[in-house]
């Protein structure tokens, strides 16, 4: 309840003749307490508290200040101002009074009653009051019909809160940004301004003054790459939604309601994410806009890139040099680099074409072009328009850019990669200059692998005879550089994981376990130690890792390097932070942070990842474990394809054969395989069709039980297909009719990749093409393979041995040995 009370007040008879007190003065108000009518008001000692308390709205002096403003706080015991009314016109006594003007405005009076603020509605209303919601936002409405007449979160001041809208609407021409106050001791505006740009990508941008800041970096469409936010943490996280053009705002809403979170433009600029910690009594700063040099707009000017670990920090692009050298050395930056060679189109006297060069991992340049669907022709659209100087792509679209390239900065993690327009003379070099390199290390590489592979043979003739611990660390000295494939040494890596502790224990797939660890330079790693049932040869072995660490796309999990010791194999990758897939589509409430954008984007990328393994890459690798838990999830919660390329390590590269060593999954194998051994790309396909109908509906296919029948997901399927109803399937947490058409058409894939007959089965790239919806018409699907009962456990989803399974109706025994 929230009530009107003198602000020290703390002993209940006080809060109860207060209340009284105010009660009476409010003969016939009395029921919202929350609000402000006509012919009350509120004076410097009283503070007017939100329904549940979580904000009041009264009188304030920022610290080192004697002049009182009036503002919206949080409730907490920390001074937290979210709101301030007469930024411009302190008052400098305490005497000021909060009222419902005649004209119906809420306004700011001083002493002698003269007007300091007002929320300066032009239309007269007769009767109006003022609400504190819970929100934190202050409405003004009209009582005679309880309409909006003005509303505190469409006047921001620096902050944004949970529900609030920062805007730009250039149709009509509305504009809610925040705007510094000019010291923590002066609310009064300041020069930083924070703004949501509606460009083709929406931003966010932090000006000083006229001068762009500060820039959130082009997302996906919705989320931005500049500020790496923790996307766990909200609701959708924090969005930035275009919904038309020349319209776009940023939102955001907390998931865990107990958790208290608020962003702020501070006085020196920088945009704060604040989150509330009960332990420590006051807010942490969890994150911020400007955490290196590297972070202020255009730093290097243009064509330079900023590296903030870099000394200079600033360097230019390949093929570029800085444009007044005696500046750049004297580390002014800002009339950045030129081109060294034109380029063809500028000239138009060269025989040979332009190229591109990829510059990975940086923050891609302001000024851009975003064309969705343009994936695959990015390239070749930049290429043939003598405009276009670099492109990009992501999972959503195709980016160009024909102004000067600014404000482009080297992440040591995540990031995109850019690939800048060049001549093709400055290409060659480089080329010749890598060959080099890449020889030197390969034939180095080759020598060391002998001596590991001596070694070991050694070792294992002595075994048991002496105590050869570390057999192959005399020969890996730390000095010797691998640039290719990294080899770690057992103890290192026994080290990072706290000797393989348990607790550091992320999964078990279906080759070994996984442990997280963290080497001595603060690299985070995923550690998979291989069962060591292999025999296969140590160079047997390290030819393979050394082929799969080369494959190389955004939809799959890097290979860091490997270990080979006594009886160990251990595989290092990077480390997903957000863990996997089935950790947030199967758990009851971070599911909803999967929206069904998010899991298109998924889906899609999983059929990327798998495309490039089937088609795109020269090994033709079918991966035969894929599943919900072998997709991680980077930090913007991009899936990478796990484990792939395991399978060949284990034996079977043919493209389609049978084996004895069934591995996979109950639930995601495909009937032909696990009954005969018999795999394929569409053995990958079925298991894709499986993750496709979980990720839609948001269920597990093996712990899935519809009624009482014992039933699968794809069974299940099947019966919403039949009874036209298919659209039902879609997760109910995340239920939207305007998704019902793309989510037909998404489960109608997910059913033709689980077909019973692997050849009616589409491949990886035509099931693309159909979630893309290039192929507009999609056969009708017939009946799915499922099993109906199975009498395998799920405990230990990777390992199954002598199970009793019907496949439609047929009760068929599966051995499988692993
Ligand atoms: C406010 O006060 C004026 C004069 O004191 C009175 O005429 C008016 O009816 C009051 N309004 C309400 C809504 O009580
Ligand atoms: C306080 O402000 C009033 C005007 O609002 C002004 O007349 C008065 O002189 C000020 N007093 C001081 C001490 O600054
Ligand atoms: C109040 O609004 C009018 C126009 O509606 C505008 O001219 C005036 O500057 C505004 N005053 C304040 C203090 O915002
Ligand atoms: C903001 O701009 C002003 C004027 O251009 C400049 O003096 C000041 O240093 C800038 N502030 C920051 C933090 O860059
Ligand atoms: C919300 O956060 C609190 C405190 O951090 C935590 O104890 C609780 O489990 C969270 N609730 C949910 C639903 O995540
Ligand atoms: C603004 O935020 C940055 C980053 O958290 C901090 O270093 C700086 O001191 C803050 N400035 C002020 C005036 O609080
Ligand atoms: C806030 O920071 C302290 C350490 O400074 C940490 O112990 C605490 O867990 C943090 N709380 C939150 C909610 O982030
Ligand atoms: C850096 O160079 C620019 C452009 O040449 C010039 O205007 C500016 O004054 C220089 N800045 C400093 C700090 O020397
Ligand atoms: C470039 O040269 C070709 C002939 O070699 C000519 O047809 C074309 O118009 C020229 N383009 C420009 C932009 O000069
Ligand atoms: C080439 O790019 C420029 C700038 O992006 C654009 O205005 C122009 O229409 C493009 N030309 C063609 C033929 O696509």
């Amino acid at each position: 309840m929230g009530f009107c009370h003198k602000e020290n007040s703390s002993s209940m008879l006080q809060l109860f003749l207060l209340t009284c007190s105010c009660s009476c003065f409010l003969v016939g108000f009395c029921t919202a307490i929350d609000t402000i009518s006509v012919n009350q008001s509120i004076q410097d000692h009283e503070t007017l508290f939100s329904n549940k308390q979580k904000f009041k709205l009264g009188f304030f002096s920022p610290v080192d200040s004697s002049y009182r403003y009036v503002g919206v706080m949080y409730n907490l015991p920390v001074m937290t101002v979210i709101w301030v009314a007469n930024r411009d016109t302190p008052l400098n006594d305490s005497n000021g009074k909060i009222e419902i003007s005649g004209d119906g405005n809420l306004v700011v009076l001083d002493g002698k009653r003269e007007l300091i603020w007002s929320s300066n509605i032009s239309i007269s209303v007769v009767s109006s009051s003022a609400q504190l919601l819970d929100t934190g936002n202050l409405v003004l409405r009209d009582n005679s019909n309880g309409r909006t007449l003005w509303e505190s979160f469409e006047h921001a001041s620096d902050s944004l809160v949970a529900n609030m809208k920062l805007e730009t609407n250039l149709n009509t021409n509305k504009r809610n940004i925040l705007t510094s106050w000019r010291s923590p001791s002066d609310p009064a505006p300041g020069r930083f301004t924070c703004t949501i740009e509606p460009l083709e990508v929406p931003n966010s941008l932090v000006w000083n003054g006229s001068y762009l800041y500060w820039r959130s970096g082009p997302g996906d469409g919705h989320i931005s790459s500049g500020l790496p936010y923790k996307k766990y943490m909200y609701k959708n996280g924090v969005e930035i939604v275009s919904d038309s053009p020349g319209n776009a705002y940023l939102t955001f809403t907390l998931l865990n309601s107990s958790i208290e979170i608020y962003y702020v433009l501070n006085s020196s600029g920088v945009l704060q994410e604040k989150v509330w910690s009960d332990e420590k009594g006051d807010w942490n700063v969890t994150r911020f806009s400007l955490e290196t040099e590297c972070d202020v707009y255009g730093k290097c000017g243009p064509f330079g890139s900023c590296n903030a670990k870099g000394k200079p920090i600033c360097t230019c692009f390949p093929g570029f040099e800085p444009r007044n050298k005696e500046e750049w050395v004297a580390e002014n930056w800002t009339s950045g680099c030129v081109r060294k060679t034109p380029l063809l189109c500028e000239t138009n006297n060269s025989a040979k074409e332009d190229g591109f060069l990829k510059l990975k991992k940086v923050k891609l340049p302001h000024h851009l072009k975003w064309f969705r669907n343009l994936i695959d022709e990015c390239r070749s659209q930049c290429l043939n328009n003598c405009s276009c100087i670099a492109y990009a792509y992501n999972s959503n679209g195709c980016m160009l850019w024909s102004e000067s390239l600014i404000d482009v900065k080297l992440f040591s993690s995540g990031g995109a990669d850019l690939y800048i327009r060049l001549a093709n003379s400055e290409l060659g070099n480089k080329k010749y200059q890598k060959t080099i390199i890449i020889s030197t290390t390969v034939l180095s590489f080759l020598i060391i692998l002998l001596c590991v592979y001596f070694m070991w043979r050694f070792s294992l003739k002595y075994k048991g005879k002496m105590d050869t611990r570390y057999p192959t660390e005399k020969i890996l000295k730390d000095d010797v550089k691998f640039e290719e494939l990294p080899l770690f040494k057992f103890e290192i890596l026994s080290n990072a994981t706290d000797n393989f502790n348990l607790i550091n224990k992320l999964g078990q797939g279906g080759f070994g376990s996984v442990y997280k660890g963290k080497l001595l330079n603060g690299q985070e790693i995923a550690a998979k130690r291989l069962a060591t049932s292999s025999n296969q040869g140590v160079e047997e072995f390290m030819n393979e890792v050394e082929v799969i660490s080369k494959l190389q796309h955004r939809n799959l999990v890097r290979l860091l390097g490997c270990c080979v010791e006594r009886d160990e194999k251990m595989l290092v990758y990077e480390y997903m932070p957000n863990g996997s897939l089935d950790a947030y589509l199967f758990d009851l409430h971070k599911k909803e942070i999967l929206d069904w954008h998010q899991r298109v984007i998924i889906i899609e990328g999983i059929c990327r990842g798998l495309l490039y393994l089937h088609r795109d890459s020269r090994l033709r690798i079918i991966h035969r474990d894929l599943k919900a838990s072998n997709i991680l999830l980077d930090e913007e919660l991009n899936p990478k394809i796990s484990d792939f390329g395991t399978a060949r390590i284990f034996g079977g590269k043919e493209d389609q054969a049978n084996t004895i060593r069934v591995v996979g999954t109950y639930g995601y194998m495909a009937p032909e395989y696990a009954l005969q051994g018999r795999f394929s790309e569409k053995s990958d396909v079925y298991s894709f069709g499986v993750l496709l109908l979980e990720i839609v509906s948001g269920k597990k296919n093996t712990k899935f039980y519809d009624d009482e029948q014992g039933q699968s997901l794809i069974a299940y399927a099947w019966k919403l297909w039949n009874e036209e109803n298919i659209v039902k399937l879609m997760d109910q947490v995340i239920y939207d009719p305007k998704m019902k058409a793309e989510v037909m058409r998404y489960a109608h894939v997910g059913l033709l990749c689980v077909q019973e007959m692997a050849k009616s089965r589409p491949n990886i790239s035509t099931v693309l093409s159909m979630l893309s919806s290039e192929i507009v018409e999609l056969p009708l699907p017939t009946q799915p393979a499922f099993l109906v009962s199975c009498s395998a456990s799920e405990t230990e989803p990777a390992k199954i041995s002598a199970s009793k399974c019907s496949i439609n109706g047929i009760t068929l025994s599966i051995v499988v040995g692993r």
